[in-house]
């Protein structure tokens, strides 16, 4: 959510900024601004919308000169998308602007201040109170005027700021919203990720929280928020462009569950050693696994699906008692916890807001928190005390696939060596389990491989109203992931039940051609979930089911079945949700929509 670039350097810097800003729109954005110091005054454009409708209005940044500027992509939190609220951000008179991802909490005390003291505001949002502060500090030192209002303001912040009598410098400031500073070639960058100026620099500085960057067009340096100048190492980012590149798919989605197969080898295979499970960043002892009495995984949306799986496969295999909660309930709900615990905390991006503060709430209270994390440097990452990392590689698609794959991975692998450790899977079962883990990503090539006959089913019903995901065990887990996947792309109303929940009040719901998808991948749930599909079939449900392959009996229930490969039925979803990421992919193409920019949704989630 909410994308900032910036760059000062020798080139015209509007271009790099619209460019830098394009390959941010993957968090996801309804507004977006650009600040430019033609070399007498900052100009600020600004528009609702999509980023072509700034690039039209600025020629893509032709007409606005300059070797200075910063942008801004905004996900609406305080007022409404519009033109006037979009950042950048300004003073009265132009002199000193701004461009802020976060929430500034204490806004509202801070706007009144300033309204008694005869400043007026142009927009309903937190950030220009920054503008005005900043403007009520400023007495010709940028760095001291950016401190004094660091001191005042709470809430969260990545900022981008620019004052017009400094043309020769931009800032830059950080607290709990991520931004990077970037020192290429031809000028230096800021910006929310990676992709955003990979095109020009690989050299990369996180900012930590409360750090404040001053760049010039060849050199960057840092301070703390009392002026202190401080030291970073630069990291080099070793991956490659194209990453982050459509690579001549439709939409980043299809590209990334194109991606699957690889993504769950990477995450898998250099934890294979010698027949064993080896996770090296766990930093935890046999005796360290033996001692946990209760696991608790925490998350949001897809990520929290892979710990409700993940439950299944933690208490069948190890028994060990696991809960399992959406983040923003868990930090609210005062959990117990014991000393004795393991929390886990499972997140794509590393910044996912409720999740952070899980692990805080956690650590506060003395307990470990692994986390198991995608993005690299992540705030997630850097608070926890040991990371899983899932080396999914950058994902784009607002709607999580290849992350999902990699994060259900890291599960199995985690819940593997734990069970060596706590002596509950022997060579035998540990061979197996390995075999089966191992033809994960060949199973899932394969399923790919029936991507037009999902394609053809899934063009039926574009239509759909109403779509109902049952399964029991993992296959409900399955079936909310799936559901999750079709809504919130297709924008069609679905919802998972847990198979025999069915029965006690939605199976009013299914009318004459309701699509009811029914999974049933798990051997001791089959016969059960089958009657369930009955139940569905006799009120004129049409029942799309998926099943492994040798299930024939379902063919009798259900009217359409998309078969799997044989695996341990611990490792079911990572195969079963590829035909239903598909079939959500489908749909949302069948139906014209913008299948990697749902409406409404982020990518990463920064606020709570
Ligand atoms: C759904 C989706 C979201 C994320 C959730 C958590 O397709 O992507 O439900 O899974 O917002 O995000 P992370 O994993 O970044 O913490």
């Amino acid at each position: 959510m909410c994308g900032i670039v910036g760059y000062i350097g020798e080139k015209p810097a509007a271009p790099i900024v619209l460019e830098g800003l394009a390959k941010l729109e993957y968090r996801g954005y309804d507004s977006a601004g650009i600040a430019v110091y033609d070399g007498k005054e900052i100009i600020t454009k600004k528009a609702a919308g999509r980023l072509a409708v700034l690039e039209n209005l600025t020629h893509s940044g032709e007409n606005m000169p300059g070797f200075s500027a910063i942008g801004h992509t905004r996900w609406a939190t305080h007022g409404v998308p519009s033109d006037l609220n979009a950042h950048p951000h300004t003073n009265g008179d132009g002199t000193i602007v701004v461009v802020h991802n976060g929430i500034i909490e204490n806004y509202m005390a801070l706007k009144n201040k300033l309204l008694g003291k005869g400043y007026s505001f142009a927009s309903e949002t937190d950030t220009e109170v920054l503008a005005h502060l900043l403007d009520y500090y400023y007495k010709g030192n940028p760095l001291q005027a950016i401190t004094k209002v660091l001191h005042r303001v709470e809430g969260s912040y990545a900022l981008g700021i620019m004052f017009a009598d400094h043309p020769e410098e931009l800032y830059a400031a950080r607290k709990e919203s991520p931004l990077i500073v970037g020192h290429g070639e031809d000028g230096c960058f800021i910006a929310s990720d990676v992709p955003a100026i990979l095109k020009y620099t690989r050299k990369v500085y996180y900012l930590e929280n409360q750090e404040i960057a001053m760049l010039k067009k060849d050199e960057v340096s840092f301070f703390t928020v009392d002026e202190e100048p401080t030291e970073k190492q630069a990291v080099t980012i070793d991956w490659d462009a194209n990453a982050a590149e459509k690579a001549g798919y439709e939409f980043f989605m299809l590209k990334e569950i194109y991606e699957e197969p690889k993504t769950v080898t990477d995450t898998i295979s250099p934890r294979i050693k010698n027949g064993e499970v080896v996770i090296e960043e766990l930093n935890m002892t046999d005796d360290e696994l033996k001692a946990i009495s209760r696991i608790h995984i925490v998350a949001c949306g897809s990520a929290y699906h892979t710990g409700v799986t993940a439950k299944y496969i933690i208490e069948g295999m190890l028994r060990i008692p696991v809960e399992v909660d959406v983040a923003s309930e868990f930090r609210y709900r005062d959990p117990i916890l014991s000393p004795s615990d393991l929390v886990i905390v499972v997140s794509q991006s590393g910044e996912t807001a409720d999740t952070l503060e899980a692990v805080r709430e956690s650590k506060a209270k003395g307990l470990k928190v692994l986390a198991i994390v995608n993005v690299v440097g992540s705030s997630i990452a850097r608070e926890s005390d040991s990371v899983f990392y899932t080396w999914a590689g950058p994902e784009i698609s607002v709607a999580t696939t290849k992350a999902y794959s990699a994060q259900l991975a890291a599960f199995y692998l985690l819940a593997i060596r734990f069970g060596r450790a706590r002596g509950v899977i022997d060579d035998a079962r540990m061979k197996s389990l390995l075999e089966d883990l191992q033809a994960l990503p060949d199973q899932i090539e394969l399923l790919l491989g029936q991507k037009e006959k999902i394609q053809h089913f899934a063009n039926r019903y574009i239509a759909a109203k109403d779509v109902f995901f049952i399964g029991r065990g993992i296959d409900y887990a399955i079936g909310l992931e799936g559901s999750l996947k079709l809504k919130e792309i297709s924008y069609i109303h679905s919802e998972a039940y847990a198979a025999g929940e069915l029965k006690h009040g939605t199976i009013s719901l299914i009318e004459p051609g309701t699509l009811v998808v029914a999974v049933a991948t798990q051997p001791d749930l089959f016969a059960k979930t089958v009657s369930n599909i009955e139940e569905v079939k006799s009120r004129g449900a049409f029942v799309m089911a998926v099943a492994e392959r040798g299930r024939k009996e379902i063919e009798k229930a259900a009217d359409y079945v998309l078969y799997i490969p044989h695996t341990n039925p611990y490792f079911a979803n990572s195969l079963a949700i590829i035909p239903l990421q598909l079939f959500a992919y489908y749909v949302s193409v069948g139906k014209g929509y913008d299948v990697d920019h749902p409406r409404n949704l982020a990518k990463s989630v920064t606020v709570e």
